[in-house]
């Protein structure tokens, strides 16, 4: 029997990358997925490819915009009332990233996508996983929310550190309603958000790193622990570490 057959998970930023890999490795241990993003064409993609063996809904929204986070809670509600996992993934990163280039309109384009809207998804989940005393909150956040460094540029490792600060005070609070909430750390990860990096990445670079699948069975394993632990954070990087590789060529 599936782990995860009769829990309702909800995933954000479904439609690529690493949160397409966690919806699919949910649905296939047997969750139904609710798909978030802002692209229904790239959502009904994914949910045609797990709806062959299970079940997905799309559910769009611009998770920056609270009424459309809420509408998303009212289709959870009505449709299921209930939540058992939460997906908090949606991110985004911009190519004028750095201090030279950033403009107050960057600066709200990265902390509305990594933090603002990751909170508002918290409000959602929280009255279902307090009604039944019981719920899983994955956040991906990312080693630039412990370890602050120059390639995600300086308002990301601000939001993606308030992410993990986030998920270690959702456990200090709600911990007594058997709540667990999870920050996932990744370093390099293949997708699509590496297009917004100032410096292109080419093919076989990104064939070192992370893949998507390597983070969706991370998170499907995290979400098959037993209620009564909790894995707090967790980091997965490429063994090939470029960050590492970068300090054995310098020279002190
Ligand atoms: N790849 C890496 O190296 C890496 C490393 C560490 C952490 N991360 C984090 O991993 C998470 C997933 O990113 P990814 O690497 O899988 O890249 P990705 O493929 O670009 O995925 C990000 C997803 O978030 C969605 N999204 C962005 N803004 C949104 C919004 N306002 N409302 C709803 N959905 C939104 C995007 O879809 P739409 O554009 O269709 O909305 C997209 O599907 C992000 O939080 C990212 O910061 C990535």
């Amino acid at each position: 029997m599936p782990q995860l057959a009769g829990k309702i998970a909800w995933v954000t930023g479904a439609g690529s990358g690493i949160g397409e890999a966690a919806a699919l490795a949910l649905a296939a241990e047997g969750a139904t997925v609710i798909l978030t993003g802002r692209t229904p064409e790239k959502l009904d993609n994914v949910a045609r490819r797990i709806n062959q063996t299970g079940t997905a809904h799309v559910a769009p929204a611009d998770l920056t915009d609270k009424a459309q986070v809420a509408a998303v809670g009212r289709f959870i509600k009505e449709r299921f009332n209930r939540l058992d996992i939460l997906v908090n993934n949606a991110g985004v990163n911009i190519v004028d990233r750095h201090w030279d280039k950033l403009t107050p309109d960057g600066i709200d384009t990265l902390i509305q996508g990594n933090l603002v809207g990751a909170l508002y998804c918290v409000t959602v989940a929280l009255p279902f996983m307090r009604a039944q005393q019981d719920g899983l909150i994955i956040h991906t956040a990312s080693m630039a929310g412990r370890f602050i460094g120059g390639v995600s540029g300086p308002i990301y490792v601000t939001a993606k550190h308030g992410i993990v600060a986030m998920s270690h005070g959702l456990n200090m609070q709600e911990c007594i309603n058997g709540i667990r909430s999870t920050v996932f750390l990744p370093g390099e990860v293949a997708t699509p958000i590496l297009d917004k990096r100032p410096n292109p990445v080419p093919p076989e670079v990104r064939a070192r790193m992370v893949q998507p699948a390597d983070c969706g069975d991370l998170i499907r394993y995290i979400a098959c622990l037993p209620k009564h632990v909790v894995m707090n954070e967790v980091h997965l990087a490429p063994t090939h570490n470029r960050g590492y590789v970068a300090s054995l060529t310098r020279t002190l």
